[in-house]
């Protein structure tokens, strides 16, 4: 029996990336895969017949995750196409960095409205649905930076650390509904996102951690798979740190 046999599992922003490697992960253990990203373009048609080779329903949703609105129509979509959520994944994310003082205030509002709204708005919109099943794990995808801080991060790790208040909070709120609450906070992870920074930047963040390498998007996604499974079924409201030793 595979580890979520016949379970259906909703992941924001996951046409590349980590939101990708956890959608394939995930499926390769029996999920059902809903998915969102911004559009539908052929990434994301990609993605979908990816995750159908291997032998379960997948169907891809352009969805903004930073407005409730459409998260709240898209959720109902889901559940009309599905019939139920098991897990979500809080996955979509952005970076705009600068320093603080030369940082505009809609660089400030686009990332926390992407990383940390997000998790409001797709936690809000599944969590009826958890609680009338009863049972229910969701993942908020964090960052090594939302403990620690970066220099020229000011946004991205207040959305990060948000998050984890968010986490921690929710475990508690809902957690005698049989609904687990967890966070993941990655530490170099080698994507699109990461794929911005110069190639010294890169090689001096490799540098800086003990297992000598950034982390891969499946590296993320096996943790994802332990955190949404019942393999972590008395694990909650915690932070899983996925940095090759970084933060300690
Ligand atoms: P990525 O940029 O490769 O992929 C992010 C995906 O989210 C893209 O497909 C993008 O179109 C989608 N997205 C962006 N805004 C969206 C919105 N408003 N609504 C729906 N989808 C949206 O990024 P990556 O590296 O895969 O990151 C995934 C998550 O992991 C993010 O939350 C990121 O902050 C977090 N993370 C990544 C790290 C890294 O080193 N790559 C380290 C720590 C955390």
């Amino acid at each position: 029996m595979k580890l979520l046999q016949d379970k259906v599992a909703l992941i924001t922003g996951a046409s590349r990336g980590i939101g990708k490697a956890i959608a394939l992960r995930l499926a390769g253990e029996g999920a059902n895969i809903a998915f969102t990203d911004l559009r539908e373009d052929e990434n994301m048609q990609a993605v979908v017949k990816e995750i159908e080779a291997l032998g379960v329903k997948a169907k891809g949703y352009a969805s903004n995750a930073a407005d409730l609105n459409q998260t709240l129509e898209t959720v109902e979509k889901i559940v009309a196409d599905f019939g139920r959520i098991d897990v979500l994944v809080n996955n979509a994310g952005i970076t705009k960095d600068g320093l603080l003082l030369k940082m505009s205030e809609e660089q400030w509002d686009a990332v926390i409205n992407v990383n940390l709204k997000s998790v409001f708005n797709f936690t809000k919109a599944v969590q009826p649905i958890m609680l009338k099943q009863r049972s229910g794990s969701i993942v908020n995808m964090s960052s090594v930076v939302g403990v620690s801080g970066n220099a020229g991060q000011t946004n991205y790790s207040a959305s990060k650390a948000g998050i984890i208040g968010f986490t921690k909070s929710v475990a508690k709120e809902i957690g005698s509904r049989n609904i687990r609450c967890n966070a993941i906070a990655p530490g170099f992870i080698i994507t699109d996102m990461t794929g911005q920074l110069s190639e010294e930047v890169r090689k001096a963040w490799a540098e800086k951690i003990p297992l000598k390498r950034g982390g891969t998007p499946e590296d993320v996604a096996n943790v994802c798979l332990f955190l949404a499974s019942d393999l972590s079924s008395y694990v909650s409201g915690q932070v899983l740190h996925v940095c090759g030793g970084m933060n300690m």
